[in-house]
């Protein structure tokens, strides 16, 4: 391992037009080293495929640090899925990121994967409509103001995605994963996998021809991610990976000299605080769209608070929505209104809800 381990993931802030690549690491062998890109008017998807403890998380963290530098909110909107010890959680301080979702919280992580559905067919009709098979054709002929930003989705630990989620609910959550990746790419929807050796089976690899390989445990799985036993490293450090594309070796780079997870979340925060400051210019509705976190309990108060009287017709029942906002049934035109479910989920509650 050489100084290219503990370089700082250092972008051009951004300043007019957001330059277009980003670094994330650089190439390992002095003769080619000039950092690894990601370019996100080029690029589709990534893949950071590597056996636990080989440095995923931190390349995901890396990456948005670089991203959230580099663009302006209004450019690049990320999202984020947590399949693991948390690692992802401090992207939410970054101005640039609507959310970062647990893999427990399944109804808000239905919600993103859902929304980010409704905004790739949006995109697709938009192509359509304009007679643009090319986004970044399409970008280019949109004024500032309109352009359709960049929106990556980063998921850590993809095995744990793929293991908990391919029959959940008739594997609707992975179908919908799998809908991004088949068709995100073309417009502007990027998603992010992090994850072990699952990567390799047939169902994902194909999706992106950009992989980053960091360590792996079993030497005979970097054959069925696509490097050549004679180019397999033998135990790498972490952040030391391979890319498919050329086997050019690559360092990816750390946020400052100390590598505890802690510290790494640390700077992201503090990033997060200046680039908000930063961004403070952009308007609501140029930012990520932000998935509130539904609360198990709510307390009527707290709840009226959300509430915009609209008569007594409109009772407030419930809470809900990407932006929390008051529930209930509009009674002004159809009298009736069914409360159902089995015993002991709350119908009578809803009932005494509703009466006061
Ligand atoms: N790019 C890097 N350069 C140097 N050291 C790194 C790098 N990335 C990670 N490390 C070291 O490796 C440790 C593990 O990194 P990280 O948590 O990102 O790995 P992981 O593959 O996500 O692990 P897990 O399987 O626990 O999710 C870090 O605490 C850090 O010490
Ligand atoms: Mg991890």
């Amino acid at each position: 391992m050489d100084g290219t381990a503990r370089a700082e993931a250092h972008c051009q802030p951004c300043g007019g037009p957001a330059p277009r690549r980003v670094r994330h690491g650089r190439p390992a062998r002095p003769a080619d080293r000039a950092p690894l890109k990601f370019d996100l008017d080029r690029a589709g998807h990534l893949h950071i495929i590597g056996s636990p403890r080989s440095g995923r998380s931190q390349t995901l963290r890396t990456l948005a640090a670089a991203l959230g530098q580099a663009h302006g909110t209004d450019n690049v909107h990320m999202y984020g899925i947590d399949c693991g010890n948390g690692a992802l959680h401090v992207l939410a301080s970054l101005p640039h990121c609507g959310a970062v979702v647990d893999r427990n919280q399944t109804e808000r992580l239905g919600r993103l994967l859902d929304r980010l559905g409704v905004e790739l067919t949006l995109r697709q009709s938009i192509l359509g409509t304009r007679g643009t098979a090319d986004r970044a054709e399409l970008r280019r002929s949109q004024p500032l103001h309109e352009r359709l930003a960049h929106n990556v989705l980063l998921v850590d630990r993809f095995e744990v995605f793929e293991r908990e989620f391919s029959s959940y609910d008739n594997g609707s959550y992975l179908e919908r994963l799998l809908r991004l990746l088949r068709d995100g790419a073309g417009v502007g929807i990027h998603v992010v996998l992090a994850g072990d050796r699952v990567l390799a089976s047939s169902r994902f690899s194909g999706t992106t021809e950009d992989k980053i390989v960091l360590r792996l445990n079993d030497r005979q799985d970097y054959s069925t991610v696509g490097i050549p036993s004679k180019s397999a490293p033998s135990d790498p450090a972490p952040g030391r990976g391979i890319r498919t594309q050329d086997l050019s070796e690559t360092q990816v780079a750390v946020l400052g000299e100390d590598l505890s997870g802690t510290a790494q979340a640390e700077v992201l925060a503090a990033l997060g605080r200046e680039l908000t400051e930063r961004e403070a210019a952009v308007p609501a509705a140029r930012r990520p769209i932000a998935l509130d976190v539904l609360p198990d309990r709510i307390a009527y108060t707290d709840a009226l608070a959300l509430h915009t009287p609209a008569g007594p017709m409109r009772p407030l029942v419930a809470v809900g929505g990407d932006t929390l906002t008051s529930l209930g049934p509009d009674l002004t035109g159809v009298p009736t209104f069914v409360v159902a479910g089995p015993p002991r989920t709350g119908r009578s509650t809803t009932l005494l809800t509703a009466a006061e």
